[in-house]
């Protein structure tokens, strides 16, 4: 049986995160004791340290816990040995010194000597160490203490992550098109351009179902205009791409340049949906175009009108978007930047000595989202103006959020494809998250596979990173063994940043291997997509650790780099260069598959235990589980095209077997159809 508390500390604000409001308990937090304690601190104004005290909220670790959760972020699955901060950062180098990603989720499961759940609904900055300071313990603190903290108890960790996806409720659904494969890079510049990827891709004959489009669409980088030398006729554009079954999937960020006569700005500037600085005049941060306002997506009048914004593009053809530098990044502020210049100019020395270098250093690497920019920017949330540090977590939720509303509204019907990279629980009802600017490092392979769970936990279903990395310059392999995974990922997209190797797959010379790579996410569509849809409508994990499946197994509980997707397959891809393949655990006799493509496929049975298991670069190799079944089809060129009937199951050995598969239109909204559920089975 599982359980839920709310309790509430000081004031509490409604970030929007949870649907069910539970009604406040008195008495003892249970498992989280809040303590003070005195620290040592460097003084502003005495040279030496001071004495400070620090109200904190800790649990004692034992020996055996395990902590699992917090979402987007960096190290293991076991997320034990780190400090956490709760804080949406725009920063490209997912190094495992930082702290901090995109994303702001902040609950988590300990599961040992005892096993609960934790939810702190708070908006601003918090720190989460889970045994950094001291290896035994947990310590949260929060900037300061006004903050709603939920316990969950039930059987199982999947129980209790499943009672809490309740609690925030259903995830967001995206049409069926958005499980095809997509290409992106940062730099497409024309209408031109983009027909001769979907030509490379569809002469190869490599699947494709999306194009994105990055900044460079835009005129002079202004949201929700479209450049009219670069891609004249935009709707008649997106209308031949239609008709070659690509969909085109646009870009929107923060930031609304400051330009007299874009009506964006006029309108915003006029109607006061801008934030504020302490002075009530609109705020200057500058993001690509130069010097922009902020709209202020948490007060709901702005928020209504950032969203029907976005009608524009639809009506032009658009079917989905995709919401970008809502942390909100800002390279520099108005005001910081003249600051800076001057102190630039005031250095005298031409000799700049270690102290000096470093110094200077600082002052320009400082210009960039500025904790002081932060703290000099307001909102307007029902009435009060609230510091956006205090509420800065709920940013790229609140960007989300007006387009999710806005669409409810615009096209009621219909899904429309949205994701965003900043975010906090309560937006993976409106959109999913992709994992931001990560670099083509094998070790951001296994990132990305340890980020599935620990996302899925936190509601964000439809989810996936930049495939073959987004900085730095690809290799084929790498490449190739990241779609190996990729596969599996709801958002399957392929992107890359400005200035890096190109990366298409008709690039590289194993063209045959990525269309038969790519043509296996299709040809496992019934599956993966009926796993996608039975997770969002029933609250469950798409990806789970094994330590979730299998928790009394000790080898099981430690592995870190196989996930289970959905019921039948586990999944072990490999992430080191020049490896012919990996070590494997397998927790239970599971079927092994080996592809090269929908027709060859090659199936043997292998008892419980670790095993060095061969894969090629050109092989797809998964796992399914006893008594499962893996309903498949033929690899096509895109979704659309994927035969509703034809079915053929793979399955593990046994009589008696069944599957719920879950087939609809993929476009509609009617989930819970019964229609759209139906029993497979092998006698
Ligand atoms: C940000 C996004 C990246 C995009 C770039 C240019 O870095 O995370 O995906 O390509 O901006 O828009």
């Amino acid at each position: 049986m599982s359980k839920i508390r709310r309790y509430s500390i000081g004031t509490f604000m409604d970030t929007g995160a949870v649907i069910s409001k539970l009604p406040k308990e008195t008495g003892e937090i249970p498992y989280l004791k809040r303590i003070q304690r005195m620290e040592l601190k460097k003084s502003d104004k005495e040279p030496q340290e001071e004495m400070v005290q620090r109200d904190e909220m800790v649990y004692h670790l034992s020996f055996q816990d395990r902590i699992y959760g917090l979402g987007e972020n960096v190290r293991g699955i076991n997320k034990r040995g780190w400090l956490y901060e709760s804080n949406c950062t725009d920063d490209p180098n997912h190094t495992e010194s930082k702290h901090s990603l995109y994303g702001a989720h902040n609950f988590f499961v300990v599961d040992g000597r005892e096993t609960f759940g934790v939810f702190l609904d708070y908006p601003g900055k918090l720190i989460l160490d889970m045994g950094y300071g001291q290896m035994d313990e947990i310590r949260i603190v929060p900037q300061d203490w006004n903050l709603d903290v939920y316990i969950l108890e039930g059987g199982s960790i999947l129980e209790i992550v499943k009672s809490f996806r309740k609690l925030i409720g259903r995830s967001y659904i995206p049409p069926k098109w958005a499980f095809g494969y997509g290409q992106s890079r940062w730099g497409y510049q024309s209408a031109a351009e983009i027909r001769e990827v979907v030509k490379g891709y569809r002469e190869n004959g490599i699947p494709l179902d999306a194009v994105y489009l990055d900044i460079d669409y835009m005129e002079g980088f202004k949201d929700f205009t479209i450049d009219k030398e670069r891609f004249p006729d935009f709707p008649k554009f997106a209308e031949e791409m239609r008709k070659e079954h690509i969909h085109l999937v646009p870009i929107i960020d923060a930031g609304v340049k400051i330009e007299e006569g874009y009506e964006v700005y006029e309108e915003g500037k006029k109607n006061g949906y801008f934030c504020k600085d302490q002075e009530g005049k609109e705020f200057v941060g500058a993001v690509w175009p130069g010097k922009v306002h902020f709209p202020d997506v948490l007060n709901k009048e702005a928020r209504k009108w950032f969203g029907q914004k976005y009608q524009g593009l639809l009506e032009q053809g658009i079917e989905g978007f995709w919401n970008d530098m809502n942390e909100p990044a800002i390279f520099y502020s108005e005001k910081n930047l003249e600051q800076v210049l001057k102190k630039i100019k005031s250095m005298k020395s031409r000799n700049m000595d270690m102290w000096e270098v470093f110094a200077f250093r600082d002052i320009v690497n400082g210009l960039a989202n500025n904790p002081k920019d932060y703290s000099s920017f307001y909102h307007e949330i029902e009435g009060k103006k609230i510091c956006h540090d205090k509420v800065h977590n709920l940013y790229g939720f609140g960007m989300t959020r007006a387009a999710g509303e806005a669409f409810e509204e615009l096209e009621p019907e219909k899904r429309i494809l949205l994701f965003s990279r900043a975010s906090y629980i309560g937006m993976h009802r409106y959109g999913g998250v992709w994992m931001g600017d990560n670099q083509s490092w094998w070790s951001h392979l296994l990132l990305n596979l340890k980020m599935l769970p620990s996302l899925n936990m936190c509601g964000f279903l439809y989810t996936g990173a930049d495939l073959g990395g987004f900085g730095s310059d690809v290799t084929e392999d790498l490449l190739l063994r990241w779609l190996a995974l990729g596969i599996f990922t709801p958002l399957m997209r392929n992107h890359s940043a400005l200035g890096t190797r190109e990366q298409e797959c008709y690039r590289f010379t194993q063209t045959e291997v990525f269309r038969n790579l790519i043509g296996i996410r299709y040809g496992l569509m019934p599956y993966l997509y009926s796993e996608y849809m039975k997770a969002a409508l029933k609250d469950e994990m798409l990806f789970m650790p094994l330590a979730f499946v299998y928790p009394e197994d000790a080898h099981a509980r430690e592995v870190e780099d196989q996930l289970l997707v959905g019921e039948s397959i586990m999944i072990a891809p490999v992430y080191t260069q020049n490896a012919g393949g990996r070590y494997v655990y397998l927790p239970e006799p599971m079927k092994l598959v080996r592809l090269k493509d929908m027709e060859h496929i090659e199936t043997e049975v292998l008892e419980q235990g670790h095993y060095y298991i061969e894969i090629s670069l050109e092989e797809v190799v998964f796992f399914i589980r006893p008594g499962k079944i893996v309903p498949y089809t033929k690899a096509e060129q895109y979704v659309k095209e994927i035969p509703a009937e034809e079915l053929r199951l793979m399955h593990f050995e046994a009589e008696g077997l069944e599957y719920e598969l879950y087939q609809d239109d993929g476009f509609e909204k009617d989930y819970e159809n019964p229609e759209h559920f139906k029993r497979l089975g092998v006698k």
